[in-house]
């Protein structure tokens, strides 16, 4: 007998996991690629947190901890807010989660019914529409282009006509790496007052920005979600580590879900986590090579015939319009890591309908590495 599976785990397939996966393969093979796909910092996590780890389990007995985390975490990350933003926000608001992704899954459940509408940009980061599709929300795609700095604003939430019960926005943005200023944030945030709008603010870039700092969305009021992590700037990705400043009216359903769901996030990482920021100096020099790279690339790239390219306010992505090349970013992409040995990822991930005319290069790797890369790049594309 077939047994039912259900529609639910019917999303979109995450394609940079499959071209990382080509990319190994080739090494295998004994090729030698540039990795410009994934969307992690080539670092791995500073000194401090790889100490208090150590002493974490020489010292700790590292079983289930309080759902919404430990109290020296949930602190640290309170007196991050002040220290960062000069904002102050009340522990019970604080909730330490299984990397950002662990954050959507539980504040998505919480605030929003099956049915209910939730806008996001697009391109955006595809796990908001894969996650919301599982649990039988309607995503809205707000279409955001270069004319729009590839961001959300409330003329473009009024013009989708649809009765908005959510919006999903990230500033700096993945792919694009654009940023939302203040004054278009607080916009966002009365429009999605005014209209009874559940607004979530994905804020996991934040700390790696160029041009000008990042705002938290905190700043306009208590009633976004807050979601960030320990991935990016504090270079954590494996520890999966991530958190939420919730909104007084979530708190409640939050901490009913996240025992269900997650018990609470790995302990010895939380543990961790609490050095990290006591790390500046490292997390810094880190910053300066994102820096390095993104100076090389938007210099270099152009020369390789990459030249419509979004601003790379923040975050570590350049999102190229590749349009004027191919009509089928997936198999230049595809042949850009066979012919160049340089792995990047076809927009087509982070937008289904034009995602075809871009490709996203992750420069979050080491200067010397993307230097390799774009020479390489600029041999394919002109000999
Ligand atoms: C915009 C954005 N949000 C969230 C995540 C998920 O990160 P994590 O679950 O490691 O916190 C990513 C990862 O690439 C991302 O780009």
């Amino acid at each position: 007998m077939v047994l039912k599976v259900a529609k639910r785990g019917d999303v979109a397939p995450f394609i940079v996991m499959d071209v990382l996966k080509a990319a190994h393969d080739l090494e295998v093979e004994g090729a030698s690629i540039m990795h410009m796909e994934i969307g992690q910092p080539g670092t791995g996590a500073p000194q401090g947190v790889i100490e208090a780890a150590k002493k974490a389990l020489d010292t700790k007995q590292l079983g289930y901890t309080e759902s919404f985390g430990i109290p020296e975490l949930r602190s640290a990350i309170r007196d991050h807010y002040v220290k960062a933003y000069g904002v102050y926000v009340p522990l019970e608001r604080i909730a330490v989660t299984t990397g950002s992704s662990g954050a959507f899954i539980l504040s998505f459940i919480a605030a929003f019914e099956a049915g209910d509408k939730v806008a996001m940009a697009s391109p955006g980061y595809p796990a908001y529409r894969n996650i919301l599709t599982a649990l039988d929300i309607e995503v809205v795609e707000i279409p955001v282009g270069p004319d729009t700095n590839f961001q959300p604003s409330p003329e473009l939430l009024a013009a989708c006509g649809e009765q908005l019960d959510g919006l999903i926005v990230a500033s700096p943005s993945n792919p694009a790496g654009t940023m939302i200023d203040p004054a278009g944030l607080e916009a966002l945030y009365g429009y999605c007052a005014e209209q009874g709008i559940r607004l979530i603010s994905d804020e996991i870039y934040h700390g790696i920005t160029y041009v000008d700092p990042a705002e938290t969305m905190l700043r306009f009021g208590d009633d976004a979600v807050i979601i960030n992590s320990f991935s990016k700037y504090f270079s954590m990705t494996g520890w999966r580590l991530g958190w939420m400043v919730l909104p007084l009216d979530l708190v409640g359903a939050c901490e009913r879900l996240a025992p269900n769901l997650f018990i609470s996030a790995p302990s010895v990482s939380q543990h961790a986590a609490v050095a990290v920021f006591d790390c500046e100096d490292e997390l810094q020099e880190n910053l300066r090579k994102y820096k390095e790279n993104r100076e090389l690339l938007l210099r270099e790239l152009p020369k390789a015939g990459f030249d419509k390219l979004a601003s790379v306010d923040g975050g570590f992505y350049i999102y190229a319009d590749v349009s004027e090349i191919t009509n089928d970013s997936a198999a230049f992409c595809e042949a850009m890591l066979k012919e160049a040995g340089v792995a990047s990822t076809p927009g087509v991930d982070f937008d289904p309908k034009n995602g075809h005319r871009f490709v996203r290069f992750s420069f979050a790797r080491d200067p010397a590495d993307m230097a390799e890369a774009a020479r390489r790049l600029i041999k394919w594309r002109t000999s």
